[in-house]
């Protein structure tokens, strides 16, 4: 039985799974309407409510599972990358639950976290495979060949897909945060009305600053109510050359290295139009797409446990290793 927990940006997660990956609870608590008014997540003020939301999420989702400290095994924890104060926080809480039951703990790379995401009940998926994992904070193409291992095939070179999403969202009048709004009202608009450009770098890499501003100069010119009236085509539009740019990539590296199959990962892969462009692909279970605990807990299980009490020491990390 293992006991995980996330906190590396604005979502304060634990979850309890068993080694052979069946999740026995999920606890998310989303901190997104606390950030909302600031248009973004306020490190400051996540480091601060994860402190306040840990130790009730990880009563929760003990609860959920029908089980009790005792019962569990080993502890996992969100290690990096992600803000550093957030991540300090479940890092600090779960060092002193394993510390206190003589537990090992298992740091948690949080990107690996997303891949596994792919590894749990009741339809778990083998590697070798081609995935994309395009988050807030990240757009990676991954070759993976084996679980708790991948090669980076190709990354962003400015921002990432979310970030995309939700900064378009902005621009649009569409609040915080950012996909989930995009993905609602685009649903009602035409994807042909505006031509967004999809940037062409080098390689297998990726670039969406470029989308971003082109979507700032469709918007400017246009009145309160014009914008009003076109704002669900323009949706439409953005979001389809954001999945057009992952597609074409997501091709890509599948012809290069020959992967027979392909999955989508991380918040971004909850997108309705990428997951209906993307039909042959494994897209991680909704749930899972955004940060949580129990893809976490997946991932632990293909790491070295740390054993007692040598973790104590252990530091998080802010940037990807
Ligand atoms: O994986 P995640 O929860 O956190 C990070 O590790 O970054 O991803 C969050 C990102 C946000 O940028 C959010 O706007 C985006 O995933 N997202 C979506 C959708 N749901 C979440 N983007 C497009 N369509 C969605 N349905
Ligand atoms: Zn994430």
């Amino acid at each position: 039985m293992i006991l995980a927990l996330e906190t590396s940006c604005d979502e304060t997660a634990a979850a309890v799974v068993t080694d052979d990956g069946e999740i026995r609870s999920n606890v998310v608590a989303s901190q997104a309407e606390l950030h909302a008014r600031y248009g973004g997540v306020v490190p400051e003020v996540a480091s601060r409510r994860h402190l306040e939301l840990v130790s009730p999420v990880v009563r929760e989702s003990l609860g959920l599972a029908g089980i009790r400290l005792d019962d569990v095994e080993r502890v996992a924890v969100t290690r990096g990358p992600g803000l550093i104060g957030a991540l300090l926080v479940g890092m600090a809480a779960a060092k002193a639950i394993a510390w206190s039951r003589r537990l090992p703990l298992v740091p948690v790379d949080h990107l690996h976290g997303h891949v596994a995401s792919l590894y749990l009940r009741p339809e778990p998926l083998e590697p070798p495979f081609l995935a994309l994992l395009a988050s807030g904070g990240h757009t990676l193409l991954l070759d993976v060949r084996e679980q708790g291992r991948f090669e980076r095939l190709g990354t962003t070179i400015d921002d990432a897909a979310g970030e995309a999403f939700d900064k378009g969202a902005r621009l649009l009048g569409l609040g915080y945060p950012g996909g989930v709004a995009i993905d609602r009202l685009a649903a009602t608009g035409d994807p042909h009305a505006f031509d967004f450009p999809v940037a062409r770098v080098p390689g297998l890499d990726f670039s969406f600053s470029g989308l971003k501003t082109a979507l700032l100069y469709a918007v400017r010119p246009l009145e309160p109510a014009d914008l009003e009236r076109r704002r669900a085509d323009l949706a439409a539009s953005y979001q389809a050359a954001i999945v057009r740019a992952l597609v074409e990539r997501v091709h890509e590296g599948a012809e290069r290295t020959g992967a027979e199959r392909i999955a989508i990962v991380g918040g971004v892969a909850a997108n309705s139009a990428l997951r209906a462009a993307l039909p042959e692909a494994t897209a991680a279970p909704l749930p899972l797409c955004t940060d949580n605990a129990a893809m976490i807990a997946s991932a632990a299980r293909f790491v070295e446990p740390v054993p007692y009490p040598r973790y104590l020491g252990l530091d998080a990390y802010a940037s990807a290793e």
